[in-house]
């Protein structure tokens, strides 16, 4: 099915990463969460990482008794998170690749060759009620993968494109849309997010079958220069007026 209205996640994260800076407890990235959501954001991205570098875990209840927006879980494939996730129940888990010395997620998650360790944790997050995302390459091996795993939803990284120019952007992003295709023809729901920016958006929200884009270090950073309801305000006039 092809979603008629492209949802826009925003990623908190990097509140908290300025929060943590100090040490204290501003600024909140429970404040920024109902911002999103008076200006008509449809869902809040947190990621709570090993190091708990920037969101910490009691973030997460907090962002989730103070808005009523879905709460998209981002978490790598580690027992620790899978509890966590359990407990808190949000809307939605995205499982992403982590390690601890990345800056960001730098690629998509090895759903093929993690099948056996990712199988029962798609399960018991799905029996559980909580929608799963796998965070991949938008690879045929990686999509078939998500497929024998039973996701519901794939989150294409878009890092790639992000990051390349030209020619070379133009490949990227038809490998996001031909995946995007391919993923709603079996069923599964695709999303895309990573380093998107108000310069590189619009040809990923054009592509139909996308449902939803999740974004945040861009939209936090332009935050600081013309306040967070502008920011999403402007990046959801592009995502729609890109549709
Ligand atoms: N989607 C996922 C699964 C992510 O892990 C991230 C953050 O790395 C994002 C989206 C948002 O990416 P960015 O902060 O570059 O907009």
């Amino acid at each position: 099915m092809i979603p008629a209205r492209l949802r826009l996640g925003v990623n908190i994260d990097h509140v908290a990463t300025i929060r943590n800076a100090r040490g204290g407890d501003h600024p909140d990235p429970v404040r920024a969460a109902q911002i999103v959501a008076a200006v008509g954001g449809d869902g809040i991205t947190a990621h709570l990482r090993e190091d708990r570098r920037h969101i910490r875990d009691e973030d997460i209840a907090r962002i989730q008794a103070a808005t009523d927006l879905p709460l998209n879980f981002e978490m790598a494939a580690a027992d620790e998170m899978v509890e966590f996730a359990l407990r808190h129940k949000p809307h939605a888990a995205c499982i992403v690749p982590e390690r601890r010395e990345e800056r960001t997620t730098e690629g998509g998650l090895d759903a093929a060759g993690q099948h056996n360790r990712l199988a029962p944790i798609v399960s018991r997050l799905s029996d559980a009620g909580i929608r799963v995302s796998l965070f991949i390459a938008p690879e045929i091996r990686q999509l078939e993968a998500a497929m024998r795993l039973g996701a519901p939803v794939v989150e294409f990284h878009t890092g790639e494109y992000a990051h390349a120019e030209g020619e070379a952007r133009a490949v990227e992003l038809k490998r996001i849309a031909d995946m995007a295709a391919l993923a709603v023809v079996n069923g599964i729901e695709p999303h895309a997010g990573h380093g998107l920016t108000y310069d590189n958006v619009q040809p990923v929200a054009a592509i139909p079958q996308l449902a939803e884009l999740n974004i945040g270090h861009y939209l936090i950073g332009e935050a600081i220069f013309t306040g967070l309801e502008h920011a999403v305000r402007r990046m959801r006039d592009l995502m729609d007026d890109a549709r």
